[in-house]
């Protein structure tokens, strides 16, 4: 099959014939359809993910049909139509047991603890507990998002995030996760104030339903900005990119007992963030994180987008082939682009 490969952590990755995937006892082997690309990819290929070894394919929000069933899968057959969640869990460990399979202790996650899904082919693990039926009528490139951003979104905002009607809601970075986060939010009748840098962000996440936009690149203190705009503080605030100074700002532009959720990845050479914790203490905020979604937890979120209160497909700005891929990875760390970019491994 063809395939993204990158042999060094930040060198430019290449596209070429690899051998197809074999499905283990517990698992299958996916035909991709589409596959969103998504910053942890990049992260991934920057080196900042422990799991990955080289030589390495990337990729792991995807959509696709079931083409081979390993001996032990009960509930899956070939020709079916699904997507996974990145954390693909055991099911039998403490956590999973527990009903906490976002955070299995013996999870696997496509592209980053073996290949992913920058490929025609991928295989994926404990195919009975992590397979998600995809709805008759949702398209692959649309799907494929709810491997990844629009469920990790879901989880964050309503989940995690515990968000009710009326509250505000600040979304620092609006790119996949943010535009998911500032949909969600606003179809649960929350105000949403979306931040970024970039105008053309602003521009979707204005049109997803947020009610303020701020730019991050020419307002100095946006978490200022954030308490101004919400008399006093957001309820609810999300770092949706991943820094340093979003994380910051998030927190700090909470109000009394506001509640922060860290979706972002913040890897650093250190391995540690700084908080600002004194306001933590003062005004009793609550620190959270958020981490994927389990396949149980995907009916809610499923019956939204069936109904059409959520549209995951309007994220969608960009589809591409495999060879792109290289240059649209590498392109991440410069240039982002807006909305969703989805890859057709076929074309
Ligand atoms: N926790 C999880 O389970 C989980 C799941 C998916 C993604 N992630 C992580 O979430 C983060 C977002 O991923 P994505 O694919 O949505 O990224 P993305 O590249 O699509 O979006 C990032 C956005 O942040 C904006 N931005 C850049 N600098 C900014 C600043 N100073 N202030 C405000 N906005 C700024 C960019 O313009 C862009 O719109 C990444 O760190 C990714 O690895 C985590
Ligand atoms: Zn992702
Ligand atoms: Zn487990």
């Amino acid at each position: 099959m063809r395939a993204v490969v990158f042999e060094r952590f930040g060198e430019p990755a290449e596209v070429r014939e690899v051998p197809d995937p074999r499905p283990a006892e517990h698992g299958v082997v996916v035909r991709v359809e589409a596959t969103g690309l998504c910053r942890s990819d990049w992260h991934g290929w920057q080196g900042h993910d422990a799991d990955i070894t080289l030589p390495h394919v990337p990729g792991h929000e995807l959509a696709g049909v079931v083409e081979e069933v390993g001996a032990r899968v009960t509930g899956a057959r070939p020709g079916d139509r699904v997507t996974v969640p990145f954390v693909c869990a055991c099911g039998t460990c403490p956590s999973c047991a527990a009903g906490d399979r976002q955070v299995c202790e013996r999870q696997t996650q496509p592209g980053f603890t073996h290949w992913g899904s920058f490929a025609q082919y991928v295989a994926l693990d404990h195919a009975d507990v992590n397979l998600v039926a995809v709805p008759d009528g949702l398209s692959s490139a649309t799907a494929a998002s709810l491997g990844c951003r629009f469920a990790t979104a879901y989880r964050a905002v309503v989940r995690q995030g515990r968000v009710a009607a009326g509250e505000w809601v600040a979304v620092h970075g609006c790119g996949g996760v943010g535009l998911s986060a500032v949909m969600i939010a606003a179809a649960a009748g929350a105000r949403v104030v979306a931040v970024d840098v970039s105008s053309r962000a602003l521009e979707l996440a204005r049109r997803f339903g947020a009610v303020e936009c701020l730019d991050a690149s020419r307002t100095g203190d946006t978490a200022a900005a954030v308490r101004d705009l919400t008399g006093g503080g957001a309820h609810l605030s999300l770092d949706a990119l991943g820094s340093p100074a979003t994380c910051a700002a998030s927190v700090s532009g909470l109000r009394r007992r506001g509640r922060h959720v860290q979706v972002g990845l913040l890897p650093s050479p250190s391995g540690t963030t700084p908080v600002p914790m004194a306001r933590v203490i003062a005004l009793e905020l609550e620190l959270l994180g958020s981490h994927g979604m389990a396949a149980h937890a995907y009916p809610p979120l499923l019956d939204l987008v069936r109904s059409g209160v959520l549209r995951p497909e309007l994220l969608v700005t960009s589809t591409i082939g495999l060879d792109a891929v290289p240059s649209a990875l590498a392109d991440m760390g410069t240039a982002p682009g807006a909305g969703v970019t989805v890859i057709d491994p076929w074309t």
